[in-house]
């Protein structure tokens, strides 16, 4: 039994010391150590010895395994430190190697004119309002005043969802006006800008969606002059302090008086050139005094309330604050369009 427990010892440390892996060392400590291993037979065969015999094999044994415990267990600490080693080799992260640039967006330039224009109003007393872009005809034409039959709702320039013309794409931002007039309380003083659709075909003024900034007051004793002073302001934030505007009559179905509000070209003065088209003059907005009507319709006493209201296309008052020629250039989305601003 002697030799048995030491040809035990001399293979098994043999044995452990070469292990070279965790699951490799753990099957050997099964095999020698294990309640089905080596040793455990050996000792089985205890009771077959001599009373002498027995507590001297008793100790050898307990001094095999003592010395195999050992050893596993320090051939697992340096199994350890080399799966360690190993790791710190293969995870090494080289902390000279340039790092990744992380491409940072920005606004779209437009988006920065119309947040300009919002901190203006926002700075006068307006309320900011989002509308929905499909829309009631009632509410885009016949509570503005524009009846059945009026040219604007022609098929060829609308997008209708139904055949009989109920529902659409916006064509203006004017049905926010109404929305207003029904939801909010008098006084009212919002503006609401969006998208809006036309049937038109594509070219470096037109596109089929663009962009409007629709404005809208309504209070007691609100006059024309009103409407020029808080335009002229707003336009002069915009565009400096020295920007010369005018104010041509024009008309609109749910404005009356209605006018268009023109900036002096900043090209040539106002002597004419190709960017004002040789008028001197560039076209901003359209604007007027609400039609009695249009307050009517919506509840509101036309003796007691009065209001003004204009329309600005967003894309127009962008491309004049970036000086972009080209519309579409708005819209495409090119990078290098877009970096320049
Ligand atoms: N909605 C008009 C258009 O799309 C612009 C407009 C004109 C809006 C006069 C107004 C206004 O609020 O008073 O051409």
């Amino acid at each position: 039994m002697k030799q048995q427990l030491e040809a035990i010892r001399a293979a098994a440390l043999e044995a452990i010391l070469a292990a070279d892996d965790a699951e490799g060392l753990d099957a050997l400590r099964v095999k020698y150590l294990g309640k089905k291993g080596e040793l455990t037979a050996v000792l089985k065969q205890m009771g077959g010895l001599s009373a002498e015999e027995r507590p001297v094999m008793g100790q050898l044994a307990n001094s095999v395994r003592a010395d195999l415990e050992k050893a596993v267990e320090e051939q697992s600490a340096i199994l350890a430190e080399k799966a360690l080693q190993r790791r710190l080799v293969e995870e090494a992260v080289d902390v000279t190697i340039p790092g990744k640039k992380a491409e940072v967006g920005h606004k779209h330039p437009m988006y920065v004119a119309l947040d300009e224009l919002k901190e203006i109003f926002i700075g006068m007393g307006f309320t900011i309002l989002d509308g929905p872009e499909v829309e009631l005809a009632v509410n885009n034409f016949d509570r503005l005043n524009a009846e059945e039959g009026h040219p604007s709702r022609d098929w060829s320039d609308t997008f209708y969802f139904d055949t009989d013309s109920r529902v659409m794409l916006r064509s203006q931002t004017s049905p926010m006006q109404v929305r207003a007039m029904d939801t909010m309380e008098l006084p009212i003083r919002i503006v609401a800008p969006g998208r809006v659709y036309r049937k038109d075909e594509v070219d470096a003024t037109h596109s089929p969606m663009f962009h409007q900034v629709e404005g809208m007051v309504i209070d007691k004793g609100v006059t024309m002059a009103d409407l020029k002073g808080t335009l002229n302001t707003v336009v002069r934030k915009l565009y400096g302090e020295n920007t010369v505007t005018r104010f041509r009559p024009h008309h609109f179905p749910f404005t009356e008086p209605s006018c268009e509000m023109d900036v002096q070209c900043h090209k040539c003065g106002g002597v004419g050139c190709p960017t004002c088209k040789g008028e001197g003059w560039i076209e901003l907005l359209g604007a007027g005094m609400i039609h009695p009507r249009v307050l009517e319709m919506s509840g509101i006493d036309p003796t007691v309330y009065t209001g003004w209201a204009f329309g600005m296309g967003l894309e127009r008052m962008a491309m004049r604050r970036f000086k972009i020629a080209d519309l579409r250039l708005i819209f495409e989305n090119d990078v290098r369009f877009l970096s320049q601003f």
